[in-house]
């Protein structure tokens, strides 16, 4: 039962990362939710850069975001997240969660610890191998969301 369980759950993983190998990105491709792996790899990239993020020394050197991103806090900011990259890239959901400027509102995200999440968030792909293309594509997404997150001298 337990080795079904575990075979069961390697397989998924590999389904995931299977998906994320998949070649350079043409015009005519899908939408990039396909392309990523749909939500199972959505979820995972985003629960792995989650899990980075909030361990991260600089980020956390921030006293608003460290009394606000717990760990305990942590599952509800992956459902948001990935919600909102399975919505931006094409997929088949809502985002319902607060819009990007009250999310952040008060926590002084500086420039410094926005090109630091950038890193983060590129080596969590990078681990995950998401090829060039698709990897651009997410960056594009986030990019627009600077302006309403960083809010200290950026
Ligand atoms: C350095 C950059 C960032 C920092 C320090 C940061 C920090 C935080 C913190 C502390 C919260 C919890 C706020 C609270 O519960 O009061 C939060 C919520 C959230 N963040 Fe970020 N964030 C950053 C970038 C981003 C980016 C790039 C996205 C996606 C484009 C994002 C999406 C979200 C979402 C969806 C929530 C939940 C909103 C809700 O509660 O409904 N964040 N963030």
């Amino acid at each position: 039962m337990k080795t079904t369980l575990l075979g069961g759950t390697l397989a998924l993983l590999l389904i995931a990362f299977g998906a994320f190998a998949n070649g350079p990105a043409q015009a005519d491709d899908p939408p990039l939710y396909d392309r990523l792996g749909g939500l199972p790899a959505i979820s995972l990239a985003v629960s792995e850069f989650v899990d980075d993020f909030i361990q991260d020394p600089l980020i956390m050197a921030n006293p608003a975001v460290a009394e606000q991103k717990t760990a305990v806090a942590a599952p509800y900011i992956k459902f948001q997240v990935t919600a909102l990259v399975c919505e931006l890239s094409g997929g088949p959901c809502q985002y319902t969660g607060k819009d990007m400027r009250e999310a952040h509102d008060g926590l002084d995200v500086t420039a410094e610890e926005w090109d630091r999440m950038v890193e983060i968030f590129v080596a969590t792909l990078d681990s995950l191998e998401v090829p060039e293309a698709e990897k651009q594509e997410l960056l594009d997404l986030l990019g627009p969301t600077r302006d309403d997150i960083v809010m200290a001298g950026g």
